[in-house]
Parts: structure tokens; C-alpha cells; sequence
């Protein structure tokens, strides 16, 4: 049952006398009042019975019986209904096949979920410009063009200023681009002096007598547009509710319509298709009016009766408008009920008349896409619409030539179900674009984009061509393909590029040297097929993952090991959290480093995250607790303590990319893993802290938190307690199972995303596998995703922990189950492993400068003059003095301190620091200016709070620990 649902289940509780609740196929909220009539809306009803402590379905008519000290009274009786009441909303399945009774019971569950509805998706709109060119809104609010460079398609991004906000839709008039905000705001595109395009804001401006109206009033707010059919003229509507009409752009003119008599301008259903100077609009009532400036009065009212049954109401979308569909000179307009019904408001021999032409069995109509007027002509035995469902389905209605006024049921044979591309469905309510002949496209519910195409004549590697054959048109069937979205929506996509190549955003040219040219496209149309299949969709159809099993996974013990310490400031703080549960910082104030305690009533476990300069941390309770410096004051926030806060049991591996500058924009959140294995978003940007609950895949719960958009903007990769890759989009908060094989198990902890540079999306993401090898999976443009298994550094050492910290996509540190960290480094395009040891070996100093420089200090640290002896005889010696001193890696997550740097936890509890020296090589550092206040020696001499012993490291590289 959905969350939904659960609501209605309980408010239904409360607005009924007994304890019945409906079956949530149209449920309302309501409250009971004694004086309201009492409305039912549903069909079925159950009882909760005490004895059995179960529901039960009760056989109506039912009476509802108020009982106050056992005095009882019929208030109230549910009766059975022979037909089910229509939803106002227009917003659920009316499903025939339900309607009619019981027998499809058993197909019922199946059913209801595979046409769930679909989230609405406002910002998202598709407008043509040219056959080359479509301009495309995303969820994210963000603008982008799919062109035709003449060689491939290419995307070339057009957002608008941060300033503006979202954007939610793209016009074209006149030869100008306008732009349409979500606030209400029109932009105008123009060019610069260096013909770089850029959005100007471009306010509607009236004449002398309106104008001053305006001056007192706020600026006009706009919802939405439709540009006429040459696109010289365009109509708005306001957010009051009026119809504006803008004609040019240079100069432009602006003409205020009002609104009709008693009603308002939801939306422009027809920019006069219809008849030259006339449109029609729909208000928000669901009415049709016509709006003609010559005639007195000039708006009119095209009623409707009202049908017993039916939701009569419109819906306020754009129509479609045929001509000639009966004789030559009828017309007619296509429109949607709320309801989810197709009409046809036909103007035939001078007189207007409604067409029901109803909806396929089970499913609800959301928007139309109309097909161009030539296409029509061009095969009049086929005049089609094609209309998306609610539930993400596209139909095509072939209009029938002679249609009387027929009931919905007796033409099934009328719709043709293309159903969706796999594993994504096509957005709800959102008119595609025919592109040509045979060519449309729809946007998809997770963001992307498909074209609906006749098989070999469309897809994402044929560009615009007017020489199909559409004589042979009847012989094609019709086959989707689904094109990438750019990274703004959480995709793959690539923007086109200004260097000459095959990508170039004004003209593609082949690849210099041909022979990689042609590998590399025809490696790509290969595996389109493939790519697509790496995305799947976990609905809740999918129980391929036992329910059962997964309860047991729990959440890994160790996973705190992976965020006891945490980088603060590159090169200049970090925090460490100790066993105990104490937090400190090292940090370098004015040129002096020091350990700073910070203080908290509670045991802390670990460091989550960082944005900022706010530090997150979670304490022993699972409390979730914000560390920042006010002013001159340090303070602590605790979120969970905020409205929806919750416990959480890890948060991102990573704040940021090394090499890539931090992002600061009004989405930034950070994710966390809850204690009960859902993901939560928690909102930090311009501190107006927010927390949102983004579940978890419906077939498992969250382990870790892989990477949060390290990899991809938007995206938040987890592993589930099953051991399976997942993604969530933050834009269209859907998640996705990633293609992996059965017998890859991964370790549910944390991974390392690296990419190319932000303008590439090239990159892989690293992490570990169950048996403790090094997995990689990665994507580039040509193959898609792919899984690498590097194996471990020897067969006798495994790898623990998480994978990480990894330097320009070619330096990732490891550590070993033998207690050394491995590095695995890319020489020349082949992967490579070195070991590095662990503190005392590895930093053995042939440099005899260096040892030289080193002597000068050998008064100040105890240092083991053994040293030079062999491995065995100072492990020897070691454990002769202390056998508490283990310089082995633990396996604690590491941090980057800087670009050449690494903080590791050695297995005693001391730190680390590995650094690249030179260009290639990476050396314990011992002997650096910091090092020792690094290791925990200073740290426990000044506060002797870890451990009793003292450890140092000696100049030499010797490590000896002193008993105090
Ligand atoms: C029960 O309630 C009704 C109205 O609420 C009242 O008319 C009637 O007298 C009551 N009967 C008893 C036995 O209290
Ligand atoms: C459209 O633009 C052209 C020049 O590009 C101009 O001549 C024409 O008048 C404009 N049309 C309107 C309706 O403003
Ligand atoms: C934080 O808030 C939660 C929820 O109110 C509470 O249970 C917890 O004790 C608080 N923790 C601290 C350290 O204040
Ligand atoms: C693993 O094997 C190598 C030789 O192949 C050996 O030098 C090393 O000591 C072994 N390590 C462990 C932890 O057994």
C-alpha cells in the first residue's frame, strides 16, 4: 500500500463513525461533519474486527451506526454502487476492467502497480525550432537544445542566469528565443558583442492607458505560452488568469485579452489553428471559451452537458486542431477531460457539436501530441493522435474518418498501445514533438528522452531526412529508442564542444584520422541497446531480490571505521574521532599546528561531512550534529532534533573531488543513510536547513552512501544491504538498479568516484568487492558503463576497508588485509599495483642528505639505532619494547591532507602521512615538519587520553614506542 493510500486509510478512519475505510481507488479527505451530507466515493469498504484483529471486507449496504453510552442510531448507510463515481482530480486509473465486478480480483494487484501514476513533472517541455533543433526544459529546471550538427546529435546547453530561477518553458518568435521562468519571468535571448548568447529579462509593456495600471501594480507574472503557427504572434497567460498576446519582438507589442466574464485563462488550448484570429482557451473550471476580438461579445462560452457519469470538466492542456477531418471544411479540436477522456469539439455544416471519443480500458489520458497537418494529409487513411497516459503509456488514437457519438468502450480498436520504452516510462502530461514523418519524441519520466520512430528510420544516430519513404510507410512497425539527457537532470549526455570534431556545436566534422572515426561511432550505435540496459527500474513489481533474506542483512559493525576521520581544510585542518568517542582537530593556526578538542556531552562515533565550514557529525546515539564556528564561538546544532530529523548511520565518503572546486548552489544537500536503511537528503545550502526522506530501492535497504555526485551531478549512488549497486536522482527522485552480474557481490561500504574534469563525463567509480578485490565500474561516451575487476595486489592479501583517496583518476590508495597500503596506478593506459608498505619499512631513507639532515634531530626523539638492521630484527626489537605498537594500516579510511598527501590510521591509533615525492613516488614521511605532531604522540603526551604509551616515529624511519 502506498504512502498515499495510508493517508487516506487513516483519515477515512476519522471521517467515518465505525472503523471502515475505503479501498483508496478515489478517496478523498474529508472530514465529518454532523450537518454534510455524507458523499460516498468508493466501492469497497473493510471493518476491523477486534477478535481476529484483522480487516475485513464488509458486504453493503452497510449501515454506519454513532453509538454514545451504548445508545445507538443509523447515521448513515453505505450503499452499493452499480458505477463508480469519476474523480474529479483526474488523477486516477479509471479502469474499466475494475469496474465490472469482482472476477478481476486476483489480477488486481498486479495491475494496480503496473499503472501507477506518474509524478508530474512541471518543469519539463519540449518546443521545436527547426528539424534540426529542439529546445528541452528539464526537471531541473535547466535549458538545453538537441541539435543536428549535420554529422550527429549534439546537446548544447542554454540555461538561464542562476538569478532567474528555473526555467519551465522555450519559445520562438520572430527569429527570437524567449525563455519562461518558473517564477513568471520572460527572458529574451540575445547575442553579445562576441556572439555569445545570453538571457535578458523582458518584461510586457502596454500602451500609455494600461501602463500606468501597471506602475501600481507588481510586475505581471506569467504561467505559460503557445506561439501561433508563424510564429510571429504569442499568446500568454498570467498568473491572474488573463490572456496577454505578444506580437514581435523588435519592437514588441503587447495587447491584454482580459479574461472571460466569470472565469479565468488556465490555459491556451488553440493560438488560432482554428480559425484565423479566433483561440480558445480553458479555464480553470474546466470550461471552453472562445475568444474572437471582432465579434461583440468577443469572449463565448462552449458548454458542455453536464453527462451523469462522466467528469465532463476539461483539462487545461493545448489541444490539437485537425482540419478537414469530416468534410472540407470541418475542423476540429481535440481535448482532454480531467477525467482522462479524449474530446473533439467539431465544427461541422456551421454547427458546433462535442465528440466523445473516450480512453483505452484502464487508463487515463494526460496530454495529446498533435502530428503535423501535412502528415495528416500526406496519409489520409491515417489521421492519428498520440496520447500519453498518466501512467506513462503512449497511445495512438486513429481518429475514425465518419465518427458518430460513440461510448468509449465500443473502440478499443481505435487505440494502439506503444506502450514505453524498457524500463522507463514517458513523463505525464507533457505533449512530445513530432519531429517528422514517422519521428516523434517524448520526454521520459526519469529525465530523458525517447523517440517513438518507424524501425530504421529514427533514433539517436539518423538525423532529419525529408526522403523517407512513406508510400511504404504501413510496412514499418514503430520502435522506440531512448536519447540521453545531460548531466542536469542526472544523464549522461555530453555538451557539444567549440573545437572542430564530430561534437562541434555549429558543424560536426569527421575525426582527423578516419580509421578511430569510424571505429568509434560504429562502436557507439552498437552498443546503444547496451546502454540502456544498464538502467533498471525498481518498481515494486520487481521482487527478484527475496524480501525475506534482505532483513537480515544488518548495517556492517565497522562502519564507522570509514568516517573516523574527515578532512576539514585542505593542507590545513582534519578532524579525528577516537575510539572513545572523542573529536579533535588538527589544524594550523598562524603557522603553528595544533590539536583542538572539541568538546560534546555525548560520545562521538563519527565525521559525516563537511559543507561550508559547518562540520557534520553523528554521536554515539545516531544524533546527527552540525559543529561550526559563529562569530568567535564554537557551536553545536543538532539536526535530528529538527522538524523530520532523523538517526543516521552514515553520510557521503567524500565532501569533494580532489581538483574540483567545491560547488555552492541552492540545491545543495547532503545525503545521509538513516538507521533504518532509507536515504536522506539533508538541505545546507544558505543554511535553510531541510531533511526529506528519499526511501530507499523497493526491493532492499541502503547499506552505504558510494558516492554523492562526485561521479555525476545529481546523482547518489548506495549499495544495498544485498550487495547491489542502486542510484537516486535528486531531480526526478527515482532510483535505478544498475546491470550487475550475479556472481559480482560488492562490500557494503563506501566508494571513490573519479572523473576526467567536471566538462568530461568520463570517469569510473571505485569500490570493493565482498572477497575484498578491487572493482571498478566506469563509463565513457562510447561504451557506456562497464565493470572492471582489477582483483587484489597478491593472491595471499585481500583488500579492507573502502578504496580511496585516488589522485587524478590514476593514483587510488588501498589498504591491504596484511596491513600495507597498495597503490594501484595507471602506467601508460595499463593498471599497475605498488606496495607501499606501512610507516617504518616503507620510509627507509637511502638519501643520505636526508639522513644527514635527519641526524640534527635524533637528540629530541628516541629513535631505534637497530634500524638499519634487518626487517625481522626490528620487528623483533619492536615487540620487545612494546607490544601495543603495531605500525600497521589499519583500516580506517584514509584522507587526502592535500594534493600530495595521505592521513592514514595506523593499527595502534597513531596517524600517518604518506607523500608524494617527486613526480611518481610516495614515501612515509617521518621526518617532515608536521609529521610528528601527526602521529598521536603529541596528541597523548599533552592530553594522555588514548593510550598510556607514547609513540614516535625516529628520524631514521624507526618507529619505537615508549612505555610511560
Ligand atoms: C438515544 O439518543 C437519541 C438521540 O440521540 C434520543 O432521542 C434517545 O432518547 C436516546 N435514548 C436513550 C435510551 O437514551
Ligand atoms: C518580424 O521580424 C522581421 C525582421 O526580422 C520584421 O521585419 C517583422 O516586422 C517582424 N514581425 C513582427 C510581427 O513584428
Ligand atoms: C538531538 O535530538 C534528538 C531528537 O530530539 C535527541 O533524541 C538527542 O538526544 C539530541 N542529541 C543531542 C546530543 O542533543
Ligand atoms: C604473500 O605472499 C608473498 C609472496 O608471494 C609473501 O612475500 C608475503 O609475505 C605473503 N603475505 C602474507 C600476508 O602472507
Amino acid at each position: 500500500m502506498s504512502i498515499f493510500c495510508q493517508i487516506l486509510f487513516i483519515c477515512t478512519i476519522f471521517s467515518l463513525v465505525k472503523l471502515i475505510v475505503s479501498d483508496c481507488e478515489s478517496c478523498y479527505m474529508h472530514r465529518y461533519k454532523a450537518d454534510q451530507k455524507f458523499e460516498q466515493k468508493s466501492t469497497r469498504f473493510w471493518e476491523f474486527e477486534e477478535e481476529s484483529n484483522t480487516w475485513v471486507e464488509v458486504k453493503l449496504p452497510y449501515d454506519l451506526v454513532s453509538c454514545i453510552n451504548d445508545n445507538c442510531t443509523i447515521v448513515n448507510s453505505i450503499q452499493q454502487m452499480t458505477t463508480k463515481n469519476e474523480d474529479q482530480k483526474g488523477e486516477s486509473v479509471v479502469s474499466n476492467k475494475r469496474e465490472h465486478g469482482e472476477k478481476e480480483d486476483d489480477k488486481r494487484g498486479q495491475k494496480e502497480s503496473s499503472y501507477a501514476i506518474l509524478p508530474l513533472r512541471k518543469r519539463v517541455s519540449f518546443t521545436k525550432m527547426s528539424d534540426t533543433s529542439v529546445w528541452v526544459t528539464g526537471e531541473s529546471g535547466s535549458i538545453y537544445e538537441r541539435f543536428w550538427n549535420g554529422l550527429q546529435w549534439v546537446i548544447a546547453p542554454h540555461d538561464l542566469p542562476v538569478s532567474a530561477g528555473y526555467a519551465i518553458s522555450v519559445f520562438m518568435v520572430n527569429h527570437t528565443i524567449l525563455a519562461l521562468s518558473e517564477a513568471g519571468t520572460l527572458y529574451q535571448m540575445q547575442l553579445t558583442e562576441d556572439s555569445q548568447p545570453i538571457w535578458i529579462e523582458f518584461m510586457p509593456v502596454f500602451d500609455q492607458s494600461t501602463s500606468k495600471e501597471r506602475g501600481q501594480s507588481p510586475a505581471i507574472l506569467l504561467t505559460s505560452g503557445v506561439t501561433s503557427h508563424d510564429r510571429e504572434t504569442m499568446f500568454l497567460c498570467t498568473k491572474n488568469g488573463s490572456l496577454l498576446e505578444l506580437r514581435g519582438v523588435d519592437p514588441p507589442r503587447w495587447i491584454n485579452h482580459g479574461r472571460p466574464p466569470g472565469a479565468n485563462v488556465a490555459a491556451i488550448a488553440d493560438a488560432a489553428t482554428v480559425r484565423p484570429g479566433v483561440f480558445f482557451t480553458v479555464s480553470a473550471a474546466g470550461d471552453l471559451y472562445e475568444y474572437d476580438q471582432t465579434s461583440k461579445p468577443p469572449w463565448k462560452k462552449h458548454i458542455r452537458k453536464e453527462e451523469s457519469r462522466k467528469d465532463t470538466s476539461l483539462a487545461p492542456i493545448r489541444g490539437c486542431t485537425v482540419h478537414e477531418l469530416i468534410d472540407a471544411h470541418s475542423v476540429s479540436l481535440f481535448l482532454l477531460t480531467k477525467g482522462g477522456e479524449l474530446v473533439e469539439r467539431r465544427l461541422h455544416q456551421r454547427k458546433w457539436k462535442w465528440v466523445v471519443h473516450g480512453n483505452p480500458k484502464g487508463h487515463s489520458l494526460s496530454s495529446i501530441t498533435c502530428i503535423s497537418q501535412d502528415e495528416f494529409n500526406e496519409n489520409s487513411n491515417s489521421n492519428s493522435l498520440f496520447l500519453t497516459t498518466a501512467a506513462g503509456f503512449i497511445f495512438e488514437y486513429k481518429i475514425p474518418k465518419y465518427s458518430g457519438n460513440f461510448r468509449d468502450q465500443e473502440v478499443e480498436e481505435n487505440w494502439e498501445n506503444h506502450m514505453h520504452p524498457p524500463h522507463a516510462k514517458a513523463a505525464r502530461g507533457i505533449a512530445g514533438v513530432h519531429l517528422q514523418v514517422g519521428r516523434m519524441i517524448f520526454p521520459l519520466d526519469d529525465g530523458r528522452l525517447a523517440e517513438l520512430h518507424l524501425s530504421g528510420l529514427g533514433g539517436e544516430n539518423l538525423g532529419p531526412n525529408s526522403q523517407v519513404y512513406t508510400r511504404r510507410k504501413s510496412s514499418y512497425k514503430f520502435v522506440w529508442s531512448v536519447l540521453d539527457a545531460p548531466e542536469t537532470e542526472g544523464w549522461n549526455a555530453e555538451y557539444c564542444v567549440e573545437e572542430r570534431g564530430p561534437s562541434n556545436c555549429i558543424i560536426g566534422t569527421k575525426d582527423e584520422i578516419s580509421g578511430v572515426a569510424n571505429t568509434r561511432s560504429s562502436s557507439r550505435r552498437r552498443k546503444d541497446g547496451k546502454n540502456q540496459q544498464n538502467y533498471l527500474s525498481v518498481g515494486a513489481s520487481d521482487n527478484s531480490m527475496s524480501a525475506n533474506s534482505m532483513e537480515e542483512y544488518s548495517i556492517p559493525d565497522n562502519w564507522i571505521k570509514n568516517f573516523r576521520l574527515r578532512l576539514m581544510q585542505g593542507g590545513k585542518s582534519f578532524f579525528l574521532i577516537t575510539d572513545s568517542g572523542l573529536t579533535f582537530e588538527y589544524l594550523n593556526t598562524e603557522n603553528v599546528w595544533l590539536w583542538l578538542r572539541h568538546e560534546h556531552p555525548t560520545a562521538m562515533k563519527g565525521a559525516l561531512g563537511n559543507y561550508n565550514g559547518s562540520f557534520f557529525l553523528v554521536d554515539e546515539n545516531g544524533s546527527l550534529l552540525i559543529r561550526e564556528r559563529n562569530s568567535n564561538e564554537l557551536t553545536w546544532i543538532n539536526c535530528t532534533a529538527m522538524r523530520k530529523g532523523r538517526q543516521v548511520v552514515g553520510g557521503p565518503p567524500w565532501d569533494s573531488v580532489p581538483g574540483r572546486a567545491p560547488k555552492a548552489k541552492a540545491e545543495d544537500t547532503i545525503f545521509f543513510v538513516s538507521k533504518t536503511g532509507r536515504l536522506l537528503q539533508f538541505a545546507v545550502a544558505l543554511r535553510k536547513f531541510k531533511w526529506k526522506d528519499c526511501r530507499n530501492p523497493p526491493n532492499t535497504k541502503i547499506a552505504c552512501i558510494v558516492d554523492q555526485e562526485g561521479f555525476r551531478e545529481n546523482i547518489v549512488f548506495v549499495i544495498g544491504r544485498n550487495n547491489r549497486l542502486y542510484q537516486y536522482n535528486k531531480v526526478t527522485e527515482l532510483w535505478h538498479e544498475h546491470y550487475q552480474s550475479q556472481h559480482l557481490v560488492l562490500s557494503r561500504s563506501p566508494g571513490t568516484a573519479t572523473r576526467a574534469s567536471s566538462g568530461s563525463l568520463k570517469g569510473s567509480i571505485f569500490m570493493l568487492s565482498d572477497d575484498g578485490g578491487l572493482v571498478e565500474y566506469q563509463w565513457n561516451q562510447f561504451d557506456g558503463w562497464n565493470w572492471i575487476e582489477h582483483g587484489t595486489p597478491y593472491t595471499n592479501v585481500t583488500l579492507v576497508g573502502s578504496p580511496g583517496p585516488c589522485f587524478g583518476g590514476t593514483e587510488l590508495f588501498l589498504i591491504g588485509s596484511d596491513g600495507n597500503v597498495y597503490l594501484r596506478y595507471l602506467d601508460q593506459r595499463t593498471w599497475k599495483w605498488t606496495d607501499c608498505s606501512f610507516p617504518y619499512i616503507g620510509s627507509k631513507i637511502n638519501n643520505n642528505e636526508r639522513q644527514a639532515e635527519e641526524k640534527s634531530r635524533e637528540e629530541e626523539i628516541c629513535i631505534d639505532k637497530d634500524f638499519d638492521a634487518s626487517f625481522e630484527k626490528i620487528e623483533e626489537n619492536l615487540q620487545a619494547i612494546n607490544k601495543n605498537c603495531d605500525p600497521k594500516v589499519s583500516s580506517t579510511r584514509p584522507i587526502p591532507f592535500n594534493e600530495d598527501s595521505v592521513i592514514f590510521e595506523l593499527r595502534d591509533g597513531r596517524l600517518a602521512e604518506i607523500q608524494r615525492i617527486g613526480d611518481k613516488n610516495w614515501e612515509w614521511t617521518t621526518y617532515h615538519w608536521h609529521s610528528n605532531k601527526l602521529m598521536h604522540g603529541e596528541l597523548l603526551g599533552n592530553l594522555g587520553i588514548i593510550r598510556s604509551n607514547i609513540c614516535f616515529y625516529g628520524t631514521t624511519g624507526v618507529a619505537c614506542c615508549i612505555e610511560e
